[in-house]
């Protein structure tokens, strides 16, 4: 294979050289990187990564475990969420996973399906049908999927503006440790005397199934069971609120597919994986190489960490043709990358798409005539490590 070598500083095109400090559009620093090849950059502390753009780089990294280890989520997120599942690997991961999979598998979904996310839904759009006008993130895409993973785990419903917060700036941690750190504090407060009343008395959620679990004939320690709780509640949230708002951006900025949709839902499912393809809310992975090796012929040192743009791999031309329009024609074949790959892809991607299908499927019945506010900007779909619209200002008819 023809040797490939990471472009130095200077040679870097000027649209990826500002990307590691993050940017509220990654797309033109994809596109170059996609152009260009893996690029070594570095962050706002100086240290230095090595990035990865297009579809066969990201998938020969998160295909080799031995080689790329995912023990840098440890490093990077532990300070704010303890142990956490995402930092493990081998093994001691699919120990780890295994004590909590059973609960988000879709069979086990499915009863949630009547019993909390269509209830949910429609709570949160009783109180703006009346209107006439929101702001959908606000209103509906960012208490939704708050309220339904809280109810999965077992912490109050009715605190779910706090664990929205503390969501928001747990997963904002490494840009902002002193906010992240305090947050992180709260949320455990705040959960210890619910993970004691569960060890008194085990209830029928996921926090009893957790501090009652035993690996190897032990009871998790609490930094694993705080480490469990602090990740999935943010994880939960933070990554299908944004995505919600980024599909229902998309269909407002193509009335006439919205109109169909509107009268026939069958392509309900397929509007969601196109719109997971073409831009995802969590669209960067973090790796470490555990030894020298290479990656299609780019030499990688031991110990380089690695970030994999699955957002620049899901608008690979090679793969999807012309992969940067929203077009729910595109066929879904290759499946995209949005919930990662491999041994750590998303825990809680059917969950997802079923609070995606079940909660614009809802939007559809309720809101007749949607559209964006035309008195209110655009909104702009923003972020490196998280993105999504932070608004969407809409009107519809009252009902
Ligand atoms: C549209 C919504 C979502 C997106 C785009 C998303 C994206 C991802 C991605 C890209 C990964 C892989 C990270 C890596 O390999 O380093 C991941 C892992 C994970 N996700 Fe999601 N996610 C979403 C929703 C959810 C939900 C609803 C949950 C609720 C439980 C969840 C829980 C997790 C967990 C626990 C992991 C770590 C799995 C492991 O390490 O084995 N995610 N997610």
């Amino acid at each position: 294979m023809k040797k490939r070598s990471p472009s130095t500083p200077s040679e870097t095109p000027e649209a990826l050289r500002q990307f590691h400090l993050g940017t509220d559009d990654p797309h033109p620093a994809w596109d170059a990187g996609r152009a260009h090849g893996p690029v070594t950059l570095s962050d706002h502390t100086d240290r230095e990564t090595m990035h990865f753009f297009t579809r066969e780089d990201v998938e020969e990294v998160l295909g080799d475990e031995t080689r790329f280890s995912a023990r840098c989520n440890q490093e990077g997120m532990g300070p704010y969420m303890g142990e956490i599942l995402l930092g493990k690997d081998g093994r001691e991961h699919t120990t780890y996973r295994n004590l909590v999979s059973r609960a988000f598998r879709a069979s086990a979904l499915a009863r949630w399906e009547e019993q909390l996310i269509r209830p949910t839904i429609h709570e949160l759009l009783d109180a703006i049908a009346p209107l006439g006008r929101a702001d959908l993130v606000r209103d509906v895409t960012a208490p939704y999927p708050t309220r339904v993973i809280a109810a999965i785990i077992g912490v109050p419903v009715e605190d779910h503006e706090k664990f929205h917060t503390w969501s928001t700036l747990i997963n904002g941690g490494p840009m902002n440790p002193e906010a992240g750190r305090a947050a992180s504090t709260a949320m455990r407060e705040y959960l210890t005397p619910i993970v004691e009343d569960r060890r008194a008395q085990p209830r029928e959620d996921l926090i009893s199934d957790i501090v009652h679990a035993r690996v190897e004939g032990e009871q998790l320690d609490d930094e694993h069971i705080y480490g469990f709780l602090r990740l999935l509640l943010p994880a939960g949230a933070e990554t299908t609120y944004r995505e919600m708002g980024i599909l229902l951006l998309a269909l407002m900025q193509h009335p006439e597919f919205l109109d169909r949709l509107r009268r026939d839902r069958s392509a309900i499912p397929h509007v969601i994986e196109e719109t997971l393809r073409w831009e995802s809310s969590a669209p960067m992975i973090a790796r470490v190489a555990t030894r020298d090796t290479e990656v299609r012929g780019c030499p990688i040192a031991e110990g380089t960490r690695v970030t994999l743009s699955m957002g620049s791999a899901n608008r690979d031309a090679n793969v999807y043709p012309s992969a940067e329009l929203w077009d729910p024609s595109h066929p879904s074949d290759p499946p995209h990358l949005a919930f990662g790959w491999g041994r750590h892809v998303c825990l809680g991607m059917h969950l997802a798409r079923l609070e995606l299908r079940v909660g614009l499927d809802a939007v559809l019945d309720r809101l007749p005539g949607l559209r964006l506010d035309p008195e209110r900007p655009v909104p702009e779909i923003r972020g490196t490590a998280f993105r999504g619209p932070e608004t969407l200002p809409v009107r519809f008819e009252p009902t």
